[in-house]
């Protein structure tokens, strides 16, 4: 049996902005979805056991877009048996923690490993990608990064086709996070081709925005840097501006931010795709920590406790 895992991930800057090349820092998030693969009898294809633990509909929600991701793997990697896959871990896949990414990861990890591939971890990291853009779309790659890679990283894709930027960050401690879910699944394949669509009516204003980004993302590789919380919290706050300004927020998730923040958490921005899936709150120390997430679980959301770095 070969095995692999794949890692959760947040976005700490930058989605959305990754897809036109600009620098985004994603984070692992301590938990991982694991695969087994197991070559069986019978003719070509897949029986697949998951027991991740699910969150509501996510398994019927999304069962066409694991089917597209597992075929597309297993194609790339030229599996021509039959395979039992079992995807489990303890990251309970909700929209906006690269649930996806991290099983393509996994998955791909499981293959080389129960086939003997030797892959390398770009060559994973590749095949991650090519699920991940079967199931949504044209990915930056940033998800699948974090899943393979795993830590802190500063990530850009190479728009021309070359090798992505991916370097690693070490921060002096880790910082305790709360990701609190809004229960609400957006696509990641249509919110990026409205950004997209935004872009093109409006180039300019657009570009100004994209202009200020670059200036926060340097300013967020600093701020980690020298492990200066404030500083990281005020830029995150920033980049939720910017996000609201691509229209990428909504009602639900700036009800979450004011949520949080009065329960003091001290910095609240949407992660990932956006119009749904999580908000990240910046919550150093455990009682912090907690005080949030009972805020959260209260108000009847689903939440995810874990430290960054
Ligand atoms: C999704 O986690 C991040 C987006 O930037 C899409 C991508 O980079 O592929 C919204």
């Amino acid at each position: 049996m070969g095995e692999g895992t794949g890692f959760g991930k947040t976005i700490l800057f930058g989605e959305h902005f990754v897809v036109y090349g600009l620098e985004g820092i994603p984070c692992a998030l301590g938990k991982k979805t694991t695969c087994a693969v197991e070559k069986i009898e019978g003719e070509k294809g897949y029986d697949l056991v998951d027991n991740r633990p699910i969150a509501d509909d996510y398994k019927e929600k999304k069962a066409e877009e694991y089917d597209n991701i597992i075929t597309a793997i297993m194609d790339h990697l030229k599996v021509e048996s039959r395979i039992k896959i079992t995807f489990a871990g303890d990251l309970v896949p909700a929209s906006g923690v690269g649930a996806s990414a991290a099983a393509a990861a996994s998955l791909s990890q499981a293959i080389s490993n129960e086939f003997n591939l030797g892959l390398t971890k770009e060559q994973i990291n590749d095949s991650a990608y090519v699920g991940e853009t079967s199931g949504s779309g044209t990915p930056s790659g940033i998800d699948n990064t974090a899943a393979v890679y795993g830590g802190f990283l500063v990530f850009a894709k190479n728009l021309e086709g070359g090798k992505n930027k991916i370097e690693n960050i070490t921060i002096q401690k880790p910082i305790e996070i709360v990701l609190i879910n809004s229960g609400k699944a957006a696509l990641t394949k249509e919110v990026v081709a409205d950004v997209r669509k935004l872009y093109e009516t409006k180039p300019e204003e657009i570009g100004a925005v994209f202009e200020e980004y670059k200036q926060l993302v340097e300013d967020g590789k600093q701020a980690l840097a020298e492990y200066n919380i404030e500083k990281l919290a005020e830029l995150m706050e920033k980049n939720q501006e910017l996000l609201r300004k691509i229209d990428v927020s909504s009602d639900l998730l700036e009800s979450i931010i004011i949520l949080a923040k009065e329960a003091g958490s001290v910095a609240a921005k949407l992660t990932g795709t956006g119009r749904g899936g999580s908000v990240l709150c910046l919550t150093p120390g455990k009682e912090l920590q907690e005080k949030v997430a009972s805020a959260a679980k209260e108000a009847g959301y689903e939440i995810t406790l874990t430290t960054i770095g």
